[in-house]
């Protein structure tokens, strides 16, 4: 298979569903081989991968755990000996709630999911990206930052969060000439959102957007498939949205 990505080496997390696996096949359709994290069974991911002509593996791997993770990067070395592209996309989605109703071990819970377990991941991989020609971290982050949507606060600020690491990272790891960068996509119907939310909400969410169509997990696959390439390869420290224009800087 050729392609712009042709022959290297992609880790997605949280790519057994939603916009992970819709990343995954993107990448998989531009050449890469791809590697999947997640704490669900993605075999279906990876069947559909392997019919595009690249390989694909899957490791049930929780995230946030440092020694699944290592486990993952073990198993990832020996295939491979490098990892050329990195998507940390692993995280939870939530029903709104006033903050005030939130417990410590609620908002601890997305921390430690959406930021630690980016955290905990990019670490661990940095060895495996560091050997790449080039390198690419991809934070799968939220414009619920910008937006502060009532009800979302832990959410928002585990996100939030995420983004402060991106920023970190991009002058930490410049150096070494690895990009790092934030996607953030507008409101899509994946697993995820459709458990807290029907087809009345992304309608509504697309009626604020300055091009009215929805969103969907391929069009965001694009924006990941575009900062793997060698054509964003200047491009770092940056947020970088796919919402139709539904936040406007
Ligand atoms: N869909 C949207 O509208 C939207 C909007 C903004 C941001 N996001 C972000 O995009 C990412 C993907 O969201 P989605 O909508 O595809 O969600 P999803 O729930 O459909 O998929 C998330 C995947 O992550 C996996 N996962 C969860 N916790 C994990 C862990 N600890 N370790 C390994 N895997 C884990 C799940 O098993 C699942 O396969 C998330 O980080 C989410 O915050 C989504």
């Amino acid at each position: 298979m050729s392609g712009r990505l042709h022959g290297r080496v992609a880790v997605v997390s949280g790519a057994a569903n939603g916009l992970g696996k819709a990343a995954a096949l993107r990448l998989a359709r531009e050449g890469a081989h791809i590697e999947i994290l997640d704490i669900k069974d993605a075999s279906q991911a990876v069947s559909e991968i392997r019919e595009l002509g690249v390989q694909a593996h899957s490791i049930i791997c929780d995230c946030t755990d440092e020694a699944q993770v290592d486990r993952a990067v073990k198993e990832i070395d020996a295939r491979h000996g490098v990892v050329d592209i990195l998507v940390n996309n692993a995280g939870i989605l939530t029903a709104r709630k006033p903050w005030l109703t939130l417990t410590k071990e609620e908002v601890n819970r997305f921390v430690q999911i959406n930021y630690i377990g980016y955290f905990v991941v990019t670490k661990a991989f940095y060895p495996l990206i560091k050997k790449s020609k080039t390198p690419r971290i991809i934070m799968v982050a939220s414009r619920t930052y910008f937006l502060a949507n009532p009800g979302q606060m832990a959410y928002v600020a585990s996100k939030g969060a995420v983004m402060g690491m991106m920023r970190v990272l991009a002058k930490e790891l410049g150096d070494d000439g690895i990009p790092v960068n934030a996607a953030m996509p507008g409101m899509v119907a994946t697993p995820g959102t459709q458990e807290h939310s029907q087809d009345e909400a992304f309608n509504r969410v697309m009626g604020n957007q300055a091009i009215k169509k929805r969103v969907t997990p391929e069009h965001f696959a694009g924006l990941i498939a575009f900062l793997a390439s060698d054509d964003a390869e200047l491009i770092t420290g940056q947020m970088i949205l796919c919402d139709g224009g539904g936040y406007l800087h």
